[in-house]
Protein backbone atom coordinates (compact mmCIF):
# COMPACT_ATOMS: atom_id res chain seq x y z
CA UNK A 1 0.00 0.00 0.00
CA UNK A 2 1.70 3.81 -1.50
CA UNK A 3 0.68 6.40 1.21
CA UNK A 4 -0.35 9.58 -1.20
CA UNK A 5 1.98 12.39 -1.45
CA UNK A 6 0.56 15.79 -1.73
CA UNK A 7 3.61 18.06 -2.48
CA UNK A 8 3.45 21.43 -2.79
CA UNK A 9 6.15 23.75 -5.16
CA UNK A 10 5.84 26.96 -4.43
CA UNK A 11 8.51 28.18 -6.92
CA UNK A 12 10.03 31.74 -6.61
CA UNK A 13 7.14 32.56 -4.34
CA UNK A 14 6.70 34.06 -0.84
CA UNK A 15 8.96 35.81 1.88
CA UNK A 16 9.21 34.16 5.65
CA UNK A 17 6.12 36.04 6.68
CA UNK A 18 3.94 34.80 3.67
CA UNK A 19 5.37 31.77 3.82
CA UNK A 20 4.37 31.70 8.16
CA UNK A 21 1.45 33.04 7.46
CA UNK A 22 -0.07 29.74 5.01
CA UNK A 23 1.30 27.71 7.36
CA UNK A 24 -0.90 29.10 10.26
CA UNK A 25 -3.89 29.42 7.77
CA UNK A 26 -3.06 25.54 7.00
CA UNK A 27 -2.60 24.13 10.15
CA UNK A 28 -5.98 26.05 11.86
CA UNK A 29 -7.98 23.42 9.90
CA UNK A 30 -8.26 19.66 9.86
CA UNK A 31 -5.77 17.94 7.67
CA UNK A 32 -6.07 14.26 7.20
CA UNK A 33 -3.90 11.73 8.51
CA UNK A 34 -3.48 9.28 5.32
CA UNK A 35 -1.79 11.69 2.90
CA UNK A 36 1.93 12.24 3.25
CA UNK A 37 1.66 16.68 2.89
CA UNK A 38 4.99 18.01 1.46
CA UNK A 39 5.64 21.84 1.00
CA UNK A 40 9.20 22.98 -1.67
CA UNK A 41 9.84 26.65 -0.33
CA UNK A 42 12.43 29.02 -1.32
CA UNK A 43 15.59 28.26 0.73
CA UNK A 44 15.08 31.52 2.65
CA UNK A 45 11.55 30.49 4.25
CA UNK A 46 13.16 26.58 4.81
CA UNK A 47 14.20 26.80 8.80
CA UNK A 48 11.05 29.43 10.03
CA UNK A 49 8.77 26.44 7.93
CA UNK A 50 10.70 23.22 9.61
CA UNK A 51 10.28 24.98 13.23
CA UNK A 52 6.19 25.94 11.97
CA UNK A 53 5.31 22.15 10.59
CA UNK A 54 6.43 21.10 14.02
CA UNK A 55 4.31 18.12 15.19
CA UNK A 56 1.49 18.67 12.06
CA UNK A 57 3.07 16.02 9.76
CA UNK A 58 3.73 18.51 7.36
CA UNK A 59 7.64 17.73 5.90
CA UNK A 60 9.22 20.72 4.53
CA UNK A 61 11.37 20.25 1.15
CA UNK A 62 13.53 22.36 -0.73
CA UNK A 63 13.12 22.80 -5.03
CA UNK A 64 16.71 22.09 -5.63
CA UNK A 65 20.32 21.36 -3.75
CA UNK A 66 24.04 20.64 -5.07
CA UNK A 67 25.77 17.28 -6.05
CA UNK A 68 28.82 17.93 -3.82
CA UNK A 69 29.30 17.90 -0.69
CA UNK A 70 30.75 21.47 -0.11
CA UNK A 71 33.03 23.58 -2.07
CA UNK A 72 33.64 26.55 -4.09
CA UNK A 73 30.02 26.24 -5.95
CA UNK A 74 29.14 29.99 -5.23
CA UNK A 75 25.25 30.57 -4.65
CA UNK A 76 25.07 27.24 -4.15
CA UNK A 77 23.51 24.94 -1.26
CA UNK A 78 24.54 21.26 0.06
CA UNK A 79 22.21 18.60 1.11
CA UNK A 80 24.02 18.86 4.65
CA UNK A 81 23.35 22.18 5.14
CA UNK A 82 18.91 21.18 4.38
CA UNK A 83 18.91 18.16 6.70
CA UNK A 84 20.99 20.18 9.13
CA UNK A 85 18.03 22.66 9.55
CA UNK A 86 15.39 19.47 9.40
CA UNK A 87 14.45 19.98 5.70
CA UNK A 88 13.23 16.73 4.45
CA UNK A 89 12.83 16.82 1.01
CA UNK A 90 14.35 17.84 -2.15
CA UNK A 91 12.65 18.55 -5.73
CA UNK A 92 15.01 17.58 -8.53
CA UNK A 93 15.21 18.10 -12.21
CA UNK A 94 12.32 20.22 -12.39
CA UNK A 95 11.60 21.28 -15.91
CA UNK A 96 12.34 24.90 -15.09
CA UNK A 97 16.06 23.57 -13.55
CA UNK A 98 16.62 21.64 -17.05
CA UNK A 99 15.31 24.76 -18.87
CA UNK A 100 16.77 27.64 -17.28
CA UNK A 101 19.70 26.29 -15.30
CA UNK A 102 21.51 23.50 -17.48
CA UNK A 103 20.22 20.60 -15.36
CA UNK A 104 20.75 17.67 -17.23
CA UNK A 105 20.17 14.13 -16.72
CA UNK A 106 23.45 13.57 -15.54
CA UNK A 107 23.15 16.35 -12.66
CA UNK A 108 19.63 15.40 -11.84
CA UNK A 109 21.77 11.55 -11.37
CA UNK A 110 24.63 13.07 -9.39
CA UNK A 111 21.64 15.40 -7.10
CA UNK A 112 19.22 12.55 -6.61
CA UNK A 113 22.37 10.44 -5.30
CA UNK A 114 23.80 12.91 -2.53
CA UNK A 115 20.00 13.42 -1.42
CA UNK A 116 19.42 10.08 -0.79
CA UNK A 117 22.90 9.98 1.17
CA UNK A 118 21.86 12.47 3.15
CA UNK A 119 18.64 10.47 4.08
CA UNK A 120 16.61 13.55 1.65
CA UNK A 121 13.73 12.18 -0.08
CA UNK A 122 14.35 13.62 -4.35
CA UNK A 123 11.41 14.18 -5.69
CA UNK A 124 12.87 13.56 -9.21
CA UNK A 125 10.99 15.02 -11.95
CA UNK A 126 10.73 13.75 -15.48
CA UNK A 127 8.73 14.73 -18.50
CA UNK A 128 7.98 15.73 -22.30
CA UNK A 129 8.21 18.94 -24.04
CA UNK A 130 4.54 19.89 -26.44
CA UNK A 131 6.92 18.91 -29.70
CA UNK A 132 8.14 15.69 -28.11
CA UNK A 133 4.30 14.57 -27.25
CA UNK A 134 3.25 15.92 -31.02
CA UNK A 135 6.17 13.42 -32.29
CA UNK A 136 4.66 10.93 -30.13
CA UNK A 137 7.63 10.15 -28.47
CA UNK A 138 6.39 11.01 -24.55
CA UNK A 139 7.17 7.28 -23.61
CA UNK A 140 10.53 7.50 -25.39
CA UNK A 141 11.97 10.68 -23.55
CA UNK A 142 10.32 10.10 -20.15
CA UNK A 143 12.10 6.28 -20.00
CA UNK A 144 15.51 7.87 -21.11
CA UNK A 145 14.62 10.55 -18.09
CA UNK A 146 13.78 7.61 -15.77
CA UNK A 147 16.95 5.61 -16.91
CA UNK A 148 19.59 8.28 -16.69
CA UNK A 149 18.17 9.47 -13.66
CA UNK A 150 18.41 6.19 -11.17
CA UNK A 151 21.77 5.39 -13.23
CA UNK A 152 23.45 3.56 -9.93
CA UNK A 153 20.76 3.41 -7.21
CA UNK A 154 20.33 0.16 -5.64
CA UNK A 155 16.89 -1.13 -4.89
CA UNK A 156 16.68 0.27 -1.36
CA UNK A 157 17.90 3.48 -2.75
CA UNK A 158 15.06 3.97 -5.18
CA UNK A 159 12.00 2.72 -2.96
CA UNK A 160 12.49 5.97 -1.13
CA UNK A 161 12.83 8.25 -4.58
CA UNK A 162 9.49 9.84 -5.50
CA UNK A 163 8.86 10.31 -9.01
CA UNK A 164 7.13 13.32 -10.82
CA UNK A 165 5.59 12.74 -13.95
CA UNK A 166 5.16 16.55 -15.18
CA UNK A 167 4.46 16.97 -19.06
CA UNK A 168 6.35 20.54 -19.42
CA UNK A 169 3.57 21.53 -21.30
CA UNK A 170 0.92 21.23 -18.41
CA UNK A 171 3.44 23.13 -15.98
CA UNK A 172 1.63 26.77 -15.23
CA UNK A 173 -0.73 26.66 -18.05
CA UNK A 174 -3.77 25.52 -16.60
CA UNK A 175 -4.15 22.77 -19.43
CA UNK A 176 -3.46 19.51 -17.35
CA UNK A 177 -2.71 16.52 -18.88
CA UNK A 178 -6.07 13.79 -19.12
CA UNK A 179 -6.18 11.99 -16.01
CA UNK A 180 -6.12 8.90 -18.58
CA UNK A 181 -2.93 9.57 -20.54
CA UNK A 182 -1.00 10.79 -17.14
CA UNK A 183 -2.07 7.23 -15.65
CA UNK A 184 -0.56 5.39 -18.44
CA UNK A 185 2.73 7.43 -18.80
CA UNK A 186 2.85 7.02 -14.91
CA UNK A 187 1.90 3.00 -15.65
CA UNK A 188 4.51 3.23 -18.42
CA UNK A 189 6.67 4.42 -15.38
CA UNK A 190 6.07 2.00 -13.12
CA UNK A 191 6.73 -0.86 -15.82
CA UNK A 192 10.35 1.00 -16.54
CA UNK A 193 11.24 1.06 -12.98
CA UNK A 194 10.27 -2.58 -12.55
CA UNK A 195 12.26 -3.63 -16.28
CA UNK A 196 15.02 -1.95 -13.84
CA UNK A 197 14.63 -3.32 -10.52
CA UNK A 198 11.86 -5.75 -10.01
CA UNK A 199 8.05 -5.85 -10.04
CA UNK A 200 8.18 -5.32 -6.04
CA UNK A 201 10.19 -2.58 -6.01
CA UNK A 202 7.86 -0.85 -8.90
CA UNK A 203 5.15 -1.25 -6.88
CA UNK A 204 6.75 0.68 -3.74
CA UNK A 205 7.85 3.71 -5.82
CA UNK A 206 4.90 6.68 -5.35
CA UNK A 207 4.49 8.29 -8.02
CA UNK A 208 3.33 11.58 -9.07
CA UNK A 209 1.76 13.64 -10.97
CA UNK A 210 2.20 17.21 -11.76
CA UNK A 211 1.10 20.59 -14.05
CA UNK A 212 -1.88 22.31 -13.64
CA UNK A 213 -3.75 20.06 -11.03
CA UNK A 214 -6.26 22.21 -8.94
CA UNK A 215 -9.07 21.40 -6.23
CA UNK A 216 -11.38 20.79 -9.32
CA UNK A 217 -9.37 18.29 -11.45
CA UNK A 218 -7.09 16.21 -8.32
CA UNK A 219 -9.55 13.54 -8.00
CA UNK A 220 -9.66 12.40 -11.45
CA UNK A 221 -5.74 12.05 -11.44
CA UNK A 222 -6.24 10.32 -7.63
CA UNK A 223 -8.92 8.22 -9.47
CA UNK A 224 -6.24 6.26 -11.32
CA UNK A 225 -4.15 3.59 -9.82
CA UNK A 226 -1.24 4.24 -10.86
CA UNK A 227 -1.26 7.93 -9.46
CA UNK A 228 -0.04 8.24 -6.09
CA UNK A 229 -0.63 12.02 -5.40
CA UNK A 230 0.09 15.48 -7.08
CA UNK A 231 3.20 18.10 -7.21
CA UNK A 232 1.35 21.07 -7.45
CA UNK A 233 2.78 24.63 -8.22
CA UNK A 234 0.05 27.55 -8.89
CA UNK A 235 -2.74 25.68 -6.62
CA UNK A 236 -0.13 25.14 -3.56
CA UNK A 237 0.05 28.40 -2.83
CA UNK A 238 -3.24 29.38 -1.43
CA UNK A 239 -3.79 27.80 2.03
CA UNK A 240 -7.85 27.13 1.38
CA UNK A 241 -6.92 25.15 -2.17
CA UNK A 242 -3.96 23.39 -0.51
CA UNK A 243 -5.90 21.87 2.05
CA UNK A 244 -8.63 20.97 -0.84
CA UNK A 245 -5.87 18.93 -2.43
CA UNK A 246 -4.38 17.44 0.63
CA UNK A 247 -7.92 16.38 1.25
CA UNK A 248 -8.39 14.98 -2.21
CA UNK A 249 -5.34 12.66 -1.10
CA UNK A 250 -6.60 11.53 2.47
CA UNK A 251 -9.29 9.75 -0.15
CA UNK A 252 -7.35 8.00 -2.40
CA UNK A 253 -7.71 4.63 -2.14
P1 LIG B 1 1.59 24.03 -11.81
O1 LIG B 1 3.13 23.63 -11.59
O2 LIG B 1 0.77 23.22 -10.84
O3 LIG B 1 1.53 25.51 -11.54
O4 LIG B 1 1.27 23.68 -13.23
C1 LIG B 1 3.49 22.30 -11.33
C2 LIG B 1 4.98 22.20 -11.11
O5 LIG B 1 5.74 22.93 -11.78
O6 LIG B 1 5.46 21.41 -10.27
Amino acid sequence: MRIPVIAGNWKMHKTVDEALTFLKTLRSGNLPGKVETVICAPYPALPALVEAAEGSGIGIGAQNLHWAEEGAYTGEVSARMLTDIGVRYAIIGHSERRAYFAETDETVNRKGKTALQHGLVPILCVGESLEEREQERTKQVVREQIVRALEGLGSEEVKRVILAYEPIWAIGTGRASTAEDAGEVIGFIRRTVADLYDQQVANEVRMLYGGSVKPDNIEAFLAEAEIDGALVGGASLDPESFRQLIAAGGKKR
